[in-house]
């Protein structure tokens, strides 16, 4: 385990700097086949202004968004979506859990996860749901670190090069 090599911390606020960076570790994950929203390419100002939202949302409170640095800078990032219905205060969604390609398979994915389901604890969440691509990476990391499988929408999404995949629903209770 490589866990000296990065840290993991919450930004109440996001600066052009740490945007930028954030834009990279997406477009990376785009470029590595990774089906998180968008279709490849992914242009640098696309993934720029996505981030832009996120940096609204998260200081108008309605996210929490965790990064990890190394000596590069960001190299991994996730988000917790607080913005949900008024029936649901006690819920989040974990969202975008993205790795630089350069970062990968040193506990990084894990370690933020586990920050998110702190964080989502400190924040007074009971109750935390997810999808992700069925059978993927990330989704045989959600298991592992004892995630719940609900189960799988077929054709639910395309990858970033086309063609469409399943995703499959998560969840995991935290305990307040
Ligand atoms: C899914 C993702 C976040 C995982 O990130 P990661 O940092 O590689 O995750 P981890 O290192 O914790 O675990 C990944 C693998 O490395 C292994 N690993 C962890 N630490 C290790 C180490 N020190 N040495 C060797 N292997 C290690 C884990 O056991 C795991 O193995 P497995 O895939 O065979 O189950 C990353 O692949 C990613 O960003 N993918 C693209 C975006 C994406 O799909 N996001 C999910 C949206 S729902």
């Amino acid at each position: 385990m490589s866990a000296s090599t990065w840290s993991v911390q919450r930004l109440l606020t996001a600066d052009d700097a740490q945007i930028d960076e954030l834009a990279d570790v997406l477009i990376d994950c785009v470029e590595g086949g990774a089906s998180v929203s968008f279709m490849h390419p992914l242009a640098h100002d696309r993934a720029v202004a996505f981030w832009r939202r996120v940096a609204q949302d998260v200081a108008a409170e309605k996210r929490a968004l965790l990064v990890a640095a190394d000596a590069r800078g960001l190299c991994g990032t996730v988000q917790l979506i607080f913005d949900l219905p008024e029936n649901q205060p006690h819920r989040a969604d974990l969202a975008k859990l993205l790795v630089h390609r350069r970062a990968r398979r040193q506990g990084l994915g894990a370690a933020l996860v586990r920050a998110a389901e702190t964080t989502a604890r400190d924040c007074g969440k009971s109750l935390l749901v997810l999808d992700a691509v069925t059978d993927g990476e990330a989704a045989r990391l959600y298991e592992r670190l004892g995630w719940v499988r609900v189960g799988d929408i077929p054709g639910y999404a395309l990858m970033p090069r086309g063609g469409p995949c399943s995703t499959t629903v998560f969840y995991r209770t935290v305990g307040v």
